[in-house]
C-alpha cells in the first residue's frame, strides 16, 4: 500500500504531537517508500518559522536518499488560525505544490491544534474554498482529540465541521485504532472460530479494560487540567477498545460495517442513575510518591496544574451492557497516571467450573481462568488455565500459554500514526471514527464527568506508583472481584 500523489497540510506544526508522531510517521512512510515522489508537506502555525526549518524538524538526522525524496516538497505557512491571509497564502502554496510536485490537486489536512483552533480552521479552510476538490481529487480533514468536551460540544463541533465538509470528507482520530495489536482484537475474534463460541454470558465472568500509564502530566498541565482522565483516554481510547471487544461479529470489516457494530455496542452501554452512580464509577488524583530515589511530584505540584485542582488523573467504571450476549457481566474498566507499570490490556476472565471434582486444599494457586489481550507493552495474548502440578499428589495451580508478536513475527509494527495517515491518505475511514460513534462515547462518560463536577466532597487520591485510589478496589471488591495487578 502506498499513498497517491498528495499534500499533508498540518495545522499546529510547531506544535508537541506534531513533533513527537506526525513529523516522524511521515519520514517513516517516506523510508518505506509508501509516498510518491509527488508528495508534499505543508506545516501552518503562528510561531514563525522557515520552510527550512521545518523541513529539518520534519527530516531528522535521516540519509541523504529518502531526504531526496521529501526534500522540496515541504513548506511552512505562519499565520493565526483566524487570519483570511492565512488560507489565501495556504492556497497559493498548494497551487503551487500542485504545478511543481504534481500533487493533483489532493489535500489531507490535519487538525493537530488546540481545540480552540478547529473551528477558525474550518472556517479558514471554506473561505478559501480548500473545503471542496476540484474534480477527479480529494479534500479531507483529519481532526484530533478531543472531539468536543460533552455531547453538546461534540455536536457543535459537528455541526461546523459539517458546515464546511461532509462526513466522508471527515477522519477524526483516535490513535488507539491504528496499534497493530488493536487491530488483533478484531483477527483475534473474527479470524478464529474457538474463542467465539466462549465470548458470552454463558462463559465470561467479567472483563477488565486497564490503560495505566507510569508517567505523569508532564508538560501538559494545562492542558490536562480541563482534560481528566474521563475525557482524555476513556472517553476515547478505553471505550473504543471496549466495543471491538465486545461488538458483535460483522460481515465484513469494511467501514461502515465495522462501525455501524461498534455504534450498536456503544448503544447498548446501560447509563447510571442517580442513585447508583457513585458505586459505580471512581476518580483518584495522584499524590507526591515513589521511592526516596525516585520521589514523584503530586499532581497539583506539576507545572501549569491549580494547587487546589480537582481534576481526576485516574478513573474507573463498571458498566454494563444491556444485550443478549452481554447481559448481567460486568465490565471493569481503569485508567491512570503515575500508576506502577505502563501496561493497556483486556482481561477475560471466566466463570469457574460448575463443579471441582478435586478437593479444595489441592487448588492453592488456582485462579479463574483468563485470556488476557496485550496492547502493549509486551504485545501478544495469554491464555491462563490450571495445570496439574508434577508430583504425586493432583495438585493444579495456574499456567500460562503466551503468544509474543515480537517472538513469532519477524515483521514491525508501525507506529500508530503512521499507519493511520496513511490510511487517511488512501481515504480509508475504517480505523476512523464515525460521528455517531463520538456520540454515544460522550453520552456514556457525562453523566459521570457531571456528578463529579457536582460533588464538593475531596478528591480521592492515590501515591503516585500506586495501583490508584482505594474506592477503586473497593468498586471491584463489592461483587467479590479484584482487579489483575500482577502484571
Ligand atoms: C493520549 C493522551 O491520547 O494517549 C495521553 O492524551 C496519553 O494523555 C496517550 O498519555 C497514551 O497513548 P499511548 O499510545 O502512549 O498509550
Amino acid at each position: 500500500r502506498s499513498a497517491p500523489p498528495a499534500t499533508l497540510v498540518i495545522f499546529g506544526a510547531s506544535g508537541d504531537l506534531t513533533r513527537r508522531k506526525l513529523l516522524p510517521a511521515v519520514e517513516s512512510l517516506a523510508r518505506h517508500n509508501r509516498l510518491p515522489s509527488q508528495f508534499a508537506l505543508v506545516g501552518v502555525a503562528r510561531t514563525p518559522m522557515a520552510d527550512e526549518q521545518f523541513a529539518a524538524s520534519a527530516l531528522g538526522d535521516r540519509t541523504l536518499t529518502d531526504k531526496a525524496q521529501l526534500q522540496g516538497g515541504i513548506r511552512y505557512v505562519s499565520g493565526g488560525y483566524d487570519d483570511p491571509d492565512t488560507y489565501k497564502r495556504l492556497a497559493e502554496t498548494l497551487d503551487e505544490l500542485d504545478a511543481q510536485r504534481g500533487t493533483a490537486g489532493n489535500r489531507l489536512f490535519y487538525l493537530s491544534t488546540p481545540a480552540e483552533a478547529f473551528e477558525p480552521v474550518i472556517h479558514g479552510l471554506a473561505g478559501a474554498g480548500l473545503n471542496h476538490a476540484r474534480e477527479g481529487s480529494f479534500s479531507r480533514l483529519v481532526i484530533e482529540k478531543p472531539y468536543g468536551r460533552d455531547l453538546p460540544s461534540a455536536r457543535e463541533l459537528d455541526a461546523v465541521v459539517h458546515g464546511s465538509f461532509d462526513e466522508p470528507q471527515v477522519f477524526r482520530i483516535d490513535h488507539y485504532l491504528g496499534k497493530d495489536t488493536v487491530q488483533n482484537v478484531l483477527a483475534l475474534r473474527f479470524a478464529n472460530s474457538i474463542f467465539q463460541p466462549i465470548w458470552d454470558r454463558s462463559w465470561v465472568d467479567h472483563v477488565q479494560i486497564t490503560v495505566a500509564e507510569t508517567l505523569g502530566v508532564g508538560t501538559r498541565g494545562g492542558f490536562y487540567e480541563h482534560a481528566g482522565a474521563m475525557r482524555d483516554i476513556v472517553q476515547n481510547h478505553v471505550l473504543q477498545v471496549l466495543a471491538l471487544a465486545l461488538m458483535e461479529p460483522p460481515a465484513s470489516f469494511e467501514a461502515e460495517g465495522l462501525r455501524n457494530e461498534k455504534v450498536k455496542l456503544l448503544q447498548a452501554i446501560r447509563l447510571p442513575t442517580n442513585r447508583d452512580i457513585a458505586d459505580l464509577a471512581v476518580r483518584g488524583q495522584y499524590t507526591r510518591g515513589g521511592t526516596r530515589d525516585d520521589l514523584m511530584a503530586g499532581y497539583r505540584e506539576e507545572v501549569g496544574v491549580d494547587p487546589l485542582s480537582r481534576t481526576e488523573t485516574y478513573a474507573a467504571m463498571r458498566l454494563n451492557v444491556d444485550n443478549w450476549r452481554w447481559a448481567g457481566v460486568p465490565f471493569y474498566v481503569r485508567t491512570g497516571k503515575r500508576l506502577p507499570a505502563r501496561v493497556t490490556e483486556v482481561a477475560l476472565q471466566f466463570q469457574r467450573p460448575p463443579h471441582l471434582p478435586i478437593p479444595q486444599d489441592q487448588l492453592t494457586g488456582l485462579e479463574a481462568d483468563a485470556l488476557i489481550l496485550r496492547i502493549q507493552p509486551n504485545e501478544g495474548i495469554s491464555l491462563r488455565f490450571g495445570a496439574k502440578v508434577p508430583g504425586h499428589s493432583f495438585r493444579v495451580r495456574t499456567a500460562s500459554m503466551d503468544f509474543s508478536y515480537e517472538q513469532t513475527f519477524a515483521e514491525e509494527s508501525p507506529e500508530a500514526y503512521e499507519r493511520l495517515l496513511l490510511d487517511a491518505l488512501l481515504g480509508d475511514p475504517t480505523l476512523f471514527i464515525r460521528s455517531d460513534e463520538v456520540e454515544q462515547s460522550w453520552r456514556v462518560v457525562d453523566p459521570i464527568i457531571e456528578h463529579w463536577a457536582s460533588d464538593n466532597s475531596p478528591i480521592p487520591t492515590y501515591e503516585a506508583a500506586s495501583w490508584g485510589p482505594a474506592d477503586a478496589d473497593r468498586l471491584i471488591g463489592r461483587s467479590g472481584r479484584a482487579w489483575k495487578n500482577s502484571i
